[in-house]
């Protein structure tokens, strides 16, 4: 049986079209923009973003950039000020991606930004890509359309060769232009601070903002930026966490975080379960949003049973080894 190929489909008004459908269903569909070709998803729905995670085989959850069609429709999730309104219009559509506060009211799923209080958003400027988020109407997830660790695609066929079947569609806009992924700032008060270099430089992004400052801190893993030590870059959840805990062996005022059948009418309540079949897609999409319910019951410890260390489990155990660590300041 031949492998199955993602669907290439053509920058006109009917491939955009089907593009469009797949993307409203929850599927992958890796789109053009002037940077790279990103491995687009429904960036509102929990599953198509854990789905993300898990077709870039990424050993970890890094918060992901969302892309939008229009400046206004980006300010219907985060909340601008003045430095981020001039740079929007200054660098938008473009290469340019901002780290916002998210707005309470966002419906942009909490595993894309890796249960952050911000987000990372940018609008494209190439004309394929932009098309499409136009049609399409939603906020889009994206990473850069590869596996991890391999070189960020600028044509469709780098994509169909790393992702393969992983992925239903992708839309052909032909070579990307600049071929290095967006530059990404933060943006506090009146200063910006860079978060990772790209094709908008220092000294241009200079010339519209007062203070540019460069992070400092170090960096613990290839596919994430240097770690902003003024910035919040983990969630991290204020209640204790307890890893590998047995569902029938709770500490007084402990709430259970399950994964799997056997969760009983003697589990505290509050407790609930990533997932009831074992499906650690689902457990992905449902991590951050119960992380938070749970850690908001104010128990006196959140015991997490023992996650399969395969697959999307991996990224699910490395986030939680990090809550139950908290990282030194
Ligand atoms: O050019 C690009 O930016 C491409 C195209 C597809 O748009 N996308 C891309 O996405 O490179 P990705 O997921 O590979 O890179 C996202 C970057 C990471 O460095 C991530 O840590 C940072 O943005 N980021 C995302 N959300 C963040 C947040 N809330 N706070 C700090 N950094 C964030
Ligand atoms: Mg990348």
């Amino acid at each position: 049986m031949a492998t199955k190929r993602p669907l290439v489909l053509a920058p006109d008004v009917e491939g955009l079209d089907t593009a469009s459908s797949l993307l409203r269903n929850g599927a992958l569909v890796a789109i053009p923009t002037e940077t790279v070709y990103g491995l687009g998803g429904n960036a509102t729905s929990d599953e198509a973003v854990a789905a993300i995670f898990e077709a870039k085989g990424r050993p970890a959850f890094n918060p992901l950039i969302i892309h939008f069609a229009s400046e206004e429709t980006v300010w219907d999730h985060v909340i601008p000020n003045n430095v981020s309104r001039k740079l929007a219009g200054a660098f938008w559509p473009g290469p340019l991606t901002m780290v916002l506060p998210r707005r309470k009211t966002s419906s942009v799923s909490l595993l894309a930004s890796a249960g952050l209080d911000t987000l990372a958003v940018r609008v494209p400027a190439h004309p394929v890509g932009h098309q499409l988020l136009d049609v399409v109407g939603l906020p889009i997830a994206a990473p850069s359309a590869n596996r991890s660790g391999c070189i960020s695609p600028t044509t469709p066929a780098h994509v169909v060769d790393s992702l393969g079947e992983r992925i239903a569609a992708v839309v052909d806009g032909g070579a990307c232009h600049i071929g290095l992924e967006s530059t990404v700032v933060a943006v506090l008060d009146d200063r910006i601070v860079l978060l990772r270099p790209g094709s908008i430089t220092r000294e241009a992004l200079g010339s519209v903002v007062n203070r540019v400052d460069h992070v400092t801190a170090h960096t613990d893993n290839q596919d994430a930026p240097p770690s902003p030590g003024m910035l919040e870059r983990h969630y991290a959840p204020q209640t204790d966490i307890r890893l590998n805990a047995k569902p029938d062996d709770l500490k007084p005022g402990e709430v259970l975080l399950g994964f799997g059948p056997g969760l009983t009418e003697n589990t505290p309540d509050g407790s609930k379960n990533l997932s009831e079949t074992g499906d650690l897609r689902e457990a992905a999409a449902n991590l951050f949003a119960m992380m938070r319910d749970l850690d908001a019951l104010g128990a006196s410890g959140i015991a997490v049973v023992t996650i399969p260390d395969t697959g999307l489990g991996i990224a699910i155990n490395d986030r939680l080894r990090r809550a139950a660590t908290p990282e030194k300041p």
